[in-house]
Parts: structure tokens; C-alpha cells; sequence
């Protein structure tokens, strides 16, 4: 549920030019852990500021910030109707002319998609969201998804025919109450894997050293081993000590020899293009050496400058294609959204197209 509010707090401050991309998400992480209150500004900020938006850039990565504009104006309105003409696949041109904000609260239809050829079911791809009415429209293009996840323990209506990943966003009792009842309805439907804390080596999600978050870990997880592979909770690819595979590392001794642990759970954010690419695979092979186990799992990834849909293209090649990767058992790029793998609610980015087809 708190993923939910992730999509505004991202439009307000883009919109504002307040962050740069790099910090971007940053300052969405921040807010995402915010009250409710101060969450409930952003978006007010957003809807006043609905007449300054900018003119559309030249380069398609100044237009997230339209994009997620426009993303949320679709949350905030979701009942108005709307006549939309489906676009069936992105274009330069309609990335550089989004349509009028008010026009963008319709729901994607399925048509919106293109078809992907018949392969990758069971596969490692995957879908990080929030609105699990996308899951459900990509799916019915796209066969390239086994999996999904939305940062919380339950699905939140997904009825997409992928197998929800529930995760235990934190050991806090609004993240943990339900956990134990959520991770079981989740294995019951499918899930063979659990997802433990997010981020605790970041100061602005689970934000926990690794002593607490191994004996955290160990309470709530133990009760499934044997029942779902477990993770280590997910680390940032930060190079900080203390932080990323140091922090795992941390984790893994505090946590001992019997840790409920079968594998980790990576993110990374970083350059974009083949060579960031490439960037992101050998801080895959780090975490795996890390991590002892043969099983990492990618559930946050992005390119946040250069070339996305190189990026995308060529990641996508190595981690389903290259035998060096087999120890990557799922992966999701973040995410599902307007501003990412789409650029409307409606239609794919060009990047979403290649992750949806590819
Ligand atoms: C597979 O990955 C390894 C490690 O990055 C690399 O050296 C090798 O060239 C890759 N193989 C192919 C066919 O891309």
C-alpha cells in the first residue's frame, strides 16, 4: 500500500525541478517513508502546478517528469472517462507530444500493447508495480512475465496469470502484522519465493543495521523455511561502507549459520547504455560472490542516464541468454509506471516495449 504513493511523490519532484535525476529517486525514497500528511502535500503540489508544466524538451529523457505528471493525474482521476486513441506502439514523436494531461486518465486497454512472440513463460522477467490493472494489460500481450511484486505483502487485486512475490517491507508492525497471513495466502497461490526488508542499507527505506536486521529477519522468516525460498533482505548499489554488499556481508555474519536465507535480492541504479550494461552485470556477479548462494534475485533496476533502451536491450540479452547469469533467478527493471517502461498510461515506453518483447 505504501508503494502506492510512490508515483506522486516521483511527479512532484520532478515537476518542481527540485532533484536531479540521479537524486530522483532518492527523494522519492524519502517521501515514500514520509507521513501520509506531508505525501498529501506533494500531490497538492502537483495538481497546482498543473498549468507550468514544461514544454516538452527536445531529448526524451527530460519528459519523465510530464509523464509522471500525467501518470498521476490518472491515479487522481481514475473514474473520469475517457476516449483516448490507443497507441499501439511509442514513437519519437509521441514521446517528445505527450497529449494534454486531462486527457491521460484512461486505464490501458490491451490492445494498446504489442504482441510478443511465444516464449518466457517461466522465465526470470518480471513486473515492479504499483497499479495491478497494468500487470493484468501487459500480461495479456506479453508473455515474457512469470512474476511479479509491489513491495508489499499482499497483491492488491493482481489477477494478471503471473505469480505474485509477496515482500516483508520492514519489521515494523504496519509492514509485519499481516505478514505472516499474506506470506501463507501467497504460497497457497503460487509463490515460491519470500521477499524480506527493503533497503535496509538505505537511510531512507528500511534504514536498519544488520545486527537488528538479522534478528528481525530470523523472527519473521523462520517460520517458512522449508515452505518458500527465503532472501536476504535487498540491498542499494551503493559503495559506501556499511552499505550494499558491505552491508550484506554484515548481515550474513549477524545472522549465522542457520539464517533463513536462500539466496539475495539486489538493486541497482546507474549508467545506461551497453557499458552500463555491463556495469550493472559485474555488480550481479559481485553480489552473487557475496552472497554464496546460486540465487540472486534483481528487483529494482534502472539505467538513470544514457541510452535506456541499449541498456535495457542488452541487459535482458546477457542475464536471459548468457550461462555466467544463471545464478540470477528473477530480475524486474523499477518499474511498471508512466515515466518508465511507459510513457502514458496507455502506451509502452520505448524501453517498455523492448522489455515487453524482447
Ligand atoms: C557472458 O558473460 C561473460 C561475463 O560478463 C562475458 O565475458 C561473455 O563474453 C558473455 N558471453 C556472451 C556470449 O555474451
Amino acid at each position: 500500500m505504501f508503494s502506492k504513493y510512490i508515483v506522486p511523490a516521483l511527479a512532484a519532484s520532478n515537476l518542481l525541478g527540485v532533484v536531479s535525476a540521479a537524486n530522483h529517486r532518492h527523494l522519492h525514497k524519502r517521501n515514500y517513508i514520509a507521513t501520509e500528511v506531508e505525501i498529501v502535500t506533494d500531490i497538492v503540489t502537483v495538481t497546482v502546478t498543473e498549468g507550468d508544466l514544461p514544454t516538452p524538451a527536445p531529448a526524451p529523457s527530460a519528459q519523465p517528469a510530464v509523464a509522471e505528471a500525467q501518470s498521476y493525474k490518472g491515479e487522481a482521476t481514475k473514474a473520469a472517462p475517457s476516449p483516448e486513441p490507443v497507441i499501439s506502439m511509442p514513437t519519437q514523436a509521441a514521446v517528445q507530444a505527450p497529449a494534454p494531461v486531462v486527457s491521460k486518465v484512461s486505464s490501458a486497454v490491451a490492445s494498446d500493447y504489442p504482441v510478443a512472440p511465444s516464449s518466457g513463460k517461466g522465465g526470470k522477467r518480471g513486473l515492479a508495480y504499483n497499479d495491478p490493472k497494468l500487470v493484468s494489460n501487459i500480461c495479456s500481450n506479453s508473455n515474457k512475465f512469470s512474476w511479479a511484486y509491489n513491495w508489499g505483502s499482499q497483491s492488491d487485486g493482481l489477477d494478471a496469470a503471473v505469480t505474485f512475490i509477496p515482500t516483508l517491507w520492514g519489521p515494523q508492525p504496519v509492514h509485519s502484522q499481516g505478514w505472516a497471513e499474506n506470506a501463507k495466502k501467497a504460497i497457497a497461490a503460487g509463490a515460491d519465493t519470500l521477499m524480506s526488508f527493503n533497503e535496509c542499507d538505505n537511510g531512507g527505506q528500511c534504514n536498519m543495521d544488520a545486527g537488528s536486521a538479522a534478528a528481525a529477519h530470523k523472527s519473521f522468516m523462520q517460520p517458512f523455511v522449508g515452505k518458500a525460498k527465503i532472501l536476504a533482505p535487498s540491498i542499494t548499489s551503493s559503495q559506501d561502507k556499511g552499505a550494499g554488499i558491505d552491508w550484506l556481508n554484515a548481515f550474513k555474519q549477524a545472522c549465522g549459520a542457520d539464517c533463513p536465507m536462500d539466496g539475495c535480492n539486489a538493486h541497482w541504479y546507474g549508467p545506461g547504455g551497453e557499458a552500463g550494461a555491463e556495469e550493472f552485470l559485474t555488480h550481479l556477479r559481485n553480489v552473487n560472490t557475496a552472497c554464496g548462494k546460486n540465487n540472486v534475485w534483481v528487483t529494482e533496476f534502472a539505467a538513470t542516464s544514457g541510452d535506456t533502451d541499449k541498456f535495457v536491450s542488452h541487459a535482458l540479452n546477457q542475464l536471459d541468454t548468457n550461462a555466467t547469469y544463471n545464478f540470477v533467478e528473477k530480475y524486474s527493471y523499477f518499474y511498471l509506471a508512466t515515466g518508465s517502461l511507459m510513457q502514458s498510461t496507455n502506451a509502452l515506453s520505448t524501453f517498455g516495449n523492448i522489455y515487453a518483447t524482447q
